[in-house]
């Protein structure tokens, strides 16, 4: 039987899914079996999808890296930024998310909060810190009147991942990924210019700091894109582990405290 899929091209669509992480033969959402028609006999059995897009082909003489820095530094305001990130074909992370997901909240806050990585909730709206543990950033913040909302800078939040794609199964990012986006968050800092910077999580620290070890780090001020910056723990990992709240809640008043410091 002839097959329209040669076994060299399903190894190559087979090694992209594996470098955009897929680690199970699974998709996001489940898909109902006895509803869907049986194939035709003499079908081929793994014909190709449609809506497959075709392997990224990037000139190995590129320097991820260095087209980012070329690509952000020329950015002047935030809208430039968020096209050059939109443009940015580099990061293979891009072609399995469904929307960029650049930032949330006041651009003029004293306090920017960047976190890890866009979710599935955050993949699908655009919107960073949008799913369950949005919703308990929310109230975190909420604690020490600060919001998302707000207009005024010294109450307000501003709010921004270090990798704007999702990562498949929310695997965790790869070293060079982060170090492809990292000139992308400095920018962003720069054209923010906020008084201080929240690191949430390991990933965050990674990205800021260079170093993870959030359990020791968290709670204690450094510096990070050129700013005054406090580690905390994700809300993500305070959904799973209440007992830590308490250290969260330490953290938060620090926060506060260093905030009304500036006025
Ligand atoms: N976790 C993050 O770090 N960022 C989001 O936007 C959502 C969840």
């Amino acid at each position: 039987m002839e097959s329209s899929v040669t076994s060299q091209s399903a190894l190559a669509m087979l090694s992209w899914q594996i470098e955009l992480g897929a680690t199970e033969t699974i998709g996001d959402s489940p898909i109902n079996r006895y509803d869907t028609p049986p194939e035709k006999p003499g079908k081929a059995p793994c014909s190709e999808p449609a809506s497959m897009p075709a392997p990224a082909i990037i000139s190995a003489a590129d320097d991820p890296v260095k087209e980012a820095e070329k690509a952000a530094s020329s950015c002047s305001d935030l809208n430039a930024l968020q096209s050059s990130m939109q443009s940015f074909e580099h990061c293979d992370l891009k072609r399995g998310a469904r929307n960029l997901v650049f930032s949330d909240g006041n651009p003029k806050a004293w306090v920017m909060i960047i976190g890890e990585a866009p979710g599935r909730d955050e993949d699908r709206i655009g919107k960073p810190f949008v799913g369950r543990a949005g919703q308990l950033l929310d109230k975190m913040l909420a604690a020490i009147n600060l919001s998302r909302e707000r207009q005024a800078p010294e109450t307000a939040a501003y709010i921004t991942n270090v990798l704007p794609w999702r990562p498949p199964q929310n695997r965790d990012p790869k070293p060079e990924e982060i170090a492809m986006l990292l000139p992308f968050v400095q920018r962003h800092v720069e054209l923010i210019d906020p008084q201080v910077i929240v690191l949430m999580g390991n990933i965050s620290c990674q990205a800021g700091l260079g170093r993870r070890g959030i359990t020791r780090l968290r709670g204690t001020w450094t510096e990070a894109y050129g700013k005054p910056a406090l580690p905390m723990f994700h809300p993500a990992y305070l959904l799973r582990s209440p007992h830590a709240k308490r250290e969260a809640w330490a953290d938060l008043l620090d926060l506060q405290a260093r905030l009304r410091a500036s006025t």
